[in-house]
């Protein structure tokens, strides 16, 4: 049966910007925050705390935490790829931080310069701060349903990586389709193969749509009894060590998918759909929603 209840995870400003190589203006990424909160998301990642020189376009995130509206009951999150990214989250007053690791060996080379054993060994003292700040973390794993660099990956080796996410606190984890090659076939078989080691009701969904796949695999992940999904107004985004991987599933698309299943999520479609459009503006990109450029044309 489909979960009576689903979380969105908004992305946006976080997977949907950090790949753009324009200038996105601090205001500019306050405003989308703000205006993302105002539809009724309840929660958004609004940066990063990584290194500058890889990702210089997440370099202003402890600016944009300063200056958000920040709305009572809302998570806003910012990733950490260790200890130092973590310091610099709390300094900026970041409640959530994100961990992040990758199911191929290859990808977590490309995308945090070390192993996935050694990636896991950064996350422990981060879990341990964490813990002693009250800070909740949540985690990813990468790469999910398929490499840039390696091709297929088992999915048992995704469950490995995800349970060790769990088992050191993390207390819910991001299954992330990378570069959106996975089908709801193989989203269903993944999930039942991790959902041996990580309760289901601590799982995520993330899915990037390259393929066009990605609300197919949100129905899939649903009807798995997954009732969390990562999802990007407008489609926007990208990840930089992941080339021609497009944006993540549009958060107007799932959530018009949500709406025809009966489930709430107190987000205002068109509100969302207007604060797509303005960021489009900003980067001068045409809508990645489907339903998005719907609304807006109707
Ligand atoms: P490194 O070069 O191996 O790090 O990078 P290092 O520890 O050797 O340090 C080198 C320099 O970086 C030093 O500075 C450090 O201080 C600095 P220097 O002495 O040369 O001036 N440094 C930092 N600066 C700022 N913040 C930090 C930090 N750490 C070290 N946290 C590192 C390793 C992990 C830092 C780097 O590879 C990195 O920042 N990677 C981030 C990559 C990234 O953000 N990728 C995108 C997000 S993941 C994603 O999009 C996937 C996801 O959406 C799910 C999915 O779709 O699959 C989540
Ligand atoms: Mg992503």
């Amino acid at each position: 049966t489909i979960p009576k209840k689903v979380r969105l995870v908004e992305v946006g400003p976080r997977d949907g910007l950090q790949n753009e190589k324009q200038p996105i203006s601090v205001a500019d990424k306050v405003r989308l925050v703000d205006d993302l909160t105002a539809a009724g998301l309840g929660y958004v990642e609004v940066g990063s705390f990584v290194s500058p020189k890889w990702v210089p376009q997440m370099a202003g995130s402890a600016e944009v935490f300063a200056q958000i509206q920040r709305k009572a009951g809302v998570t806003y999150a910012g990733l950490a790829p260790n200890l130092k990214g973590f310091e610099a989250a709390v300094e900026a007053g970041v409640k959530e931080v994100a961990v992040f690791a990758a199911a191929s060996e290859s990808f977590s080379q490309k995308n945090i310069n070390c192993s996935i054993a050694e990636s896991l060994e950064r996350f422990v003292p981060v879990m341990e701060a964490a813990k002693a700040h009250g800070i909740s973390v949540r985690g990813y794993v990468s790469c999910v349903l398929g490499c840039p660099y390696e091709g297929e990956v088992p999915a048992e080796q995704v469950a490995s990586v995800a349970a060790e996410l769990y088992a050191m606190g993390c207390y819910e984890v991001s299954l992330g389709d990378t570069i959106g090659t996975g089908t709801a076939g193989a989203t269903r078989h993944l999930i039942n193969v991790v959902g041996t080691r990580v309760p289901r009701d601590r799982l995520a969904g993330h899915f990037h749509d390259t393929y066009g796949q990605a609300v197919a695999n949100v129905y899939a992940s649903l009807l798995e009894g997954v009732a969390v999904f990562d999802s990007s107004v407008a489609g926007l985004g990208g990840c930089p060590y992941a080339k021609g991987a497009t944006g993540n599933v549009a958060t107007e698309d799932v959530l018009y998918l949500l709406n025809g299943l009966g489930i709430q999520t107190g987000i205002d479609i068109d509100q969302l759909a207007a604060a797509g459009q303005r960021i489009c503006a900003v980067l001068g990109k045409e809508n990645g929603s489907r339903v998005a450029r719907a609304i807006l044309a109707s």
